[in-house]
């Protein structure tokens, strides 16, 4: 494939977008990044490296505008407000963005592509109680996540979609490492740097292995990562 040259960062003022513009930056893509109006602030750290485009980014003109001409996407579905907002954002992305263009999306492990990931029980629980905790409170819908990520699975766009584990703050330890399906041993740490899943977004774009796949990240200096690089 060509060169990357040109990347759009939807969902880019968050703490994972934040770390997508410096990774992109770093491989020498230009950069546009959309976030809300009120977010613009958090971006000033990057003023005059990226043009930032704000607004809603379920709002179909704005990722219209902003991924005009853009190879890749990197797209953070965030399962914020119950207004349709991942799966909006999702499906402009899908509809607008240049066909060909290398599409990746955010979300966490408990989005199954197949049906066959295997959940611990504490994730069973979180899905469910407190999801269904935080939909009544109306801060979080998962189910928007669960049809955003439907949209994109369904799409024969050039998607990935990256599922992450539990997320900390920290040093990196390199690209994560990957599965199809949770519940493979390799993942049983459960933890990934939060810069690190920005790493593997962002690497996703010139991996054109990834494409079609939905893979499900952990950090790659967990117990569990090395265990299975030793071969046990
Ligand atoms: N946190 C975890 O442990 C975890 C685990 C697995 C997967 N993930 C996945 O990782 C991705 C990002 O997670 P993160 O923890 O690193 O968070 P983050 O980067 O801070 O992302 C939060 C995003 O949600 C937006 N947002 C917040 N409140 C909003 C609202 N009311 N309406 C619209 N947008 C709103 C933020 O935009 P503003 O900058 O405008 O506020 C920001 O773009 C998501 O795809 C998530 O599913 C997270």
């Amino acid at each position: 494939m060509a060169q990357m040259m040109k990347v759009c960062i939807v969902g880019a003022s968050g703490k994972l977008g934040i770390y997508m513009v410096q990774h992109a930056l770093d491989r020498g893509y230009e950069v546009v990044g959309v976030c809300r109006e009120r977010s613009v602030e958090k971006l000033d750290a990057f003023k005059g490296r990226i043009t930032v485009i704000p607004g809603a980014t379920n709002d179909r003109d704005v990722i219209k505008r902003a991924v005009a001409g853009c190879d890749g996407v990197l797209v953070v579905l965030a399962p914020m407000g119950v207004h349709q907002y991942a799966s909006g954002t999702a499906q402009a992305v899908l509809d607008l963005a240049r066909p060909g263009a290398r599409l990746v999306f955010s979300c966490g492990w408990h989005i199954t592509r197949d049906g066959k990931d295997v959940y611990s029980w504490k994730i069973k629980v979180l899905v469910n109680v407190v999801g269904r905790l935080a939909r009544l409170a109306r801060v979080v819908d998962l189910d928007d996540q669960v049809e955003a990520c439907r949209r994109v699975f369904a799409s024969d766009t050039r998607w990935t979609v990256v599922r992450g584990s539990d997320l900390e703050e920290g040093e990196s330890q390199g690209l994560p490492v990957w599965s199809r399906h949770v519940g493979d041993p390799i993942l049983k740490s459960n933890i990934t740097q939060r810069v690190d899943f920005a790493l593997f977004m962002v690497a996703a774009l010139a991996n054109d292995e990834l494409v079609h796949e939905a893979p499900a990240i952990v950090g790659r200096k967990t117990p569990s990562a090395l265990a299975h690089a030793a071969g046990k």
